[in-house]
């Protein structure tokens, strides 16, 4: 078995790092506190082609592998967890849908100047009232011969506000079967196409979300991804891909807390010592790097897993369920290293234990990835792509 990372993975790690270290970083806790989209990174990003690395050179992006893309977006989410959601939205959850399943004449106008970077993408598949059960959705897409008028509300969209057009999710009839979703490209600039105030967030705030209203929008057939009744699949696939960047992303915020706290540790004094010396204190940071390798390591594999063309829906619920919830209790813990230090926003351990959290709820909670690991497990038994 090779860990090891290939040359260019370990050029996309050390880009990364000193991208996250010296330009991502220094912005993050005035991101956090103004609620700014980070509009200066996201142009460098664009730069140095991190908006749509899976996508190919041909296409307007970088041509890299899914384990790059987690390399990256775990250092970016160290710098910043607000960035890091940009990115991941514009990667996962916009580029990737459109890449596999929009007809060809479109990746002029709607691919690559999204992988790019010059243009931003977003993803509508949750409304008011279906978050969880996705397919029981309410948004319709009613035809009228080579055209969709789409009806609906979706929310929680991030990148919404800045967004020049969505990937959207719509059923064709009255029943909840997936066979009746379909997916479209729609523009900012289509007539009916709504969009509404920012959500105010507990964490995350430098990127922004919102609802995204659709008041008989028209869009061309051509604008459909894939065939007519693909929708759903499409949405799940996507999301399969999206929850490697999200379990990356919470890779980062554990590592950026982890980091602070093993240094705190090693500074604050307490009985006559630095606290890194008792061992209340060594075993937490101890567990902290023990959960973070391990989150690393199942982010990874479903990273290759993608890279190999196989399905991951299993190691990507895995990677993101352990990952999120890693991060929510590294977090936690670090505050606790720093005492009340870690409570007050002078530092940074509060902002990651708020940007933390969201990573167990968005592109599906943490009950859901157990929904879908269970599913696996029953169908496949112990045995996953891999064989084991
Ligand atoms: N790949 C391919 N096909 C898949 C699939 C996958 N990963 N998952 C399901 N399917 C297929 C199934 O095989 C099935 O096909 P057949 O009918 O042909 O057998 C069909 O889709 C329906 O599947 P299920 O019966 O499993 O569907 P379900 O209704 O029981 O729901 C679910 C499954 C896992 C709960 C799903 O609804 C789900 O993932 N929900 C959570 C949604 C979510 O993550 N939302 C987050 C929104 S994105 C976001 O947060 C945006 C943001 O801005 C960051």
């Amino acid at each position: 078995m090779d860990f090891e990372l290939s040359e260019t993975q370990r050029q996309v790690r050390d880009m990364t790092h000193q991208f996250a270290k010296d330009e991502v970083r220094p912005q993050a806790a005035a991101l956090d506190r103004e609620a700014r989209f980070p509009r200066d990174l996201v142009r460098r990003m664009s730069e140095l082609g991190l908006m749509g690395m899976m996508v190919p050179e041909a296409s307007g992006g970088a041509g890299l592998d899914a384990v790059s893309y987690a390399i990256a977006m775990e250092n970016v989410s160290w710098g910043c967890a607000s960035t890091g959601v940009i990115m991941s939205v514009s990667n996962s959850l916009y580029c990737d849908p459109v890449l596999k399943h929009a007809r060809p004449a479109l990746h002029d106008g709607w691919l690559a100047p999204f992988a790019r970077g010059e243009r931003l993408g977003c993803f509508g598949l949750t409304e008011p009232m279906s978050g969880s059960d996705a397919q029981n959705m309410a948004t319709r897409a009613e035809r009228r011969g080579d055209r969709y008028v789409l009806r609906g509300q979706k929310n929680f969209i991030t990148n919404g506000p800045e967004a020049d057009a969505i990937v959207v999710f719509a059923s064709h009839g009255a029943g909840i079967e997936a066979d009746g979703t379909s997916a479209f490209i729609v523009p900012r600039d289509t007539k009916g196409y709504l969009v509404e105030a920012s959500d105010k967030k507990l964490g995350i705030r430098g990127a922004h979300s919102c609802s995204i209203a659709f008041d008989d929008c028209e869009v061309p057939e051509e604008m459909r991804l894939s065939t007519e009744g693909a929708g759903f699949k499409i949405a799940m696939q996507t999301l399969d891909g999206g929850r490697i960047g999200v379990a990356a992303q919470a890779l980062g915020i554990a590592r950026a807390a982890y980091e602070a706290a093993r240094d705190w540790a090693l500074e604050r004094k307490a009985f006559g010592k630095t606290i890194s010396e008792h061992q209340a204190i060594q075993f937490k940071l101890a567990d902290m790097a023990t959960e973070i390798d391990a989150a690393r390591l199942l982010t990874w594999r479903a990273a290759f897993l993608k890279d190999k063309g196989l399905r991951h829906s299993r190691e990507s619920a895995m990677a993101k369920l352990y990952a999120s919830e890693v991060a929510t209790r590294v977090t936690k813990e670090a505050i606790q290293v720093f005492g009340g230090y870690g409570y007050i926003t002078e530092y940074p351990v509060e902002r990651h234990f708020r940007d933390a959290k969201i990573c167990e709820i968005y592109e599906g909670t943490s009950e859901i990835q157990r929904i879908v690991i269970a599913a696996q497990v029953f169908k496949q038994g112990v045995t996953g792509a891999l064989g084991y």
